[in-house]
């Protein structure tokens, strides 16, 4: 069993059946049943980075076990803006709680606190590297609303440069087998060559366009991503790229009937109001699946069998 939870590049495709067979286990489980299964033990939510939907979910999903959370949602209000080391907060938190979940804009700042700490180590998201915790719930929305993973047709639109969640939940599913990729981005934000290739020269297909249109008449998963302001080395190149991508209601009527619209979130504009209410819309579910799934990962790497 492993310690922590750091990078989807890690996981065999059986690790991660764990964790969606978890949920499932999880969801089936009245919630006066869920409640008794973490008492007295402590979760550390150490955000370096803003979150809504990261923290409150694992936040909830800690509580909803029956557990308690302590932590920051900004590093101004720790010591670390009195010139603490990371490393330092790490050994500090690591004394008054049992797992450490962390999101920091540095990149293989999870795995660090992962080989320094005797605790389990969750990755909340470090930069635009990985946020393996949003690739299992994607994972786990995609296998519920459509039934299956392997084989889909799946796009990814917007800021694939730099946006974790897609960097994650491509490798992942790649070892789902599914083989068929279309990537709608600007020049500048499109994903880099390293991610497309694979041990098999010729299994895996990367379609890349700037056209959205072509990816939805095509998929059966269109996951959308904010152009990350962020993430930006220079604002005016931001600029340039900021609206690139809107959908909307209406382009959605060339769409396959089962198509789902997915999205880690926040939303800038990306996807318009109107999206909201069409039967493809799946990013509202998918982020409450984020307690569901958070509850799993919470489980596993405090020990706890189902
Ligand atoms: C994403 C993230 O933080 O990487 N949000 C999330 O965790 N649901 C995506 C984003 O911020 O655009």
């Amino acid at each position: 069993m492993r310690k922590d939870l750091i990078s989807m590049e890690d996981l065999e495709k059986n690790e991660i059946q764990e964790y969606l067979t978890m949920a499932e286990k999880v969801e089936a489980m009245p919630l006066e049943e869920r409640v008794k299964l973490l008492p007295g033990r402590i979760m550390a939510a150490m955000f370096f980075e803003p979150s809504t939907r990261t923290r409150l979910s694992f936040e909830s999903a800690m509580h909803r076990l029956g557990g308690s959370v302590i932590g920051f949602a900004a590093k101004d209000a720790t010591s670390v803006a009195k010139g603490e080391s990371f490393t330092d907060t790490i050994h500090t938190v690591e004394s008054y709680s049992d797992i450490l979940v962390i999101r920091h804009p540095g990149e293989g700042t999870a795995r660090l606190a992962a080989q320094e700490s005797y605790l389990p180590v969750i990755n909340a998201g470090d930069g635009a590297n990985q946020h393996p915790t949003q690739t299992l719930l994607d994972l786990y929305t995609i296998r519920k609303d459509l039934g299956k993973i392997e084989g889909l047709k799946v796009a990814f639109v917007g800021d694939l440069k730099y946006s974790r969640t897609v960097h994650s939940l491509i490798r992942a599913l790649m070892k789902f087998n599914v083989t068929d990729f279309t990537l709608v981005a600007p020049e500048t934000l499109r994903l880099p060559e390293y991610f497309m290739h694979s041990d098999e020269p010729g299994r895996f297909r990367f379609h890349e366009t700037e056209r959205i249109e072509v990816a939805i008449q095509e998929c059966d998963v269109l996951y959308m991503t904010r152009i990350q302001r962020e993430r930006f080395p220079d604002l005016v190149e931001y600029e340039k790229v900021k609206d690139s991508y809107v959908l909307t209601a209406e382009m959605l009527s060339e769409a396959k009937d089962h198509l789902r619209v997915l999205h880690p979130l926040p939303r800038v504009n990306e996807i318009a109001y109107d999206v909201d209410n069409t039967k493809f819309a799946g990013y509202f579910p998918q982020a409450r699946n984020g307690v569901i799934m958070r509850q799993a990962i919470l489980l596993k790497h405090l020990g706890v069998t189902l």
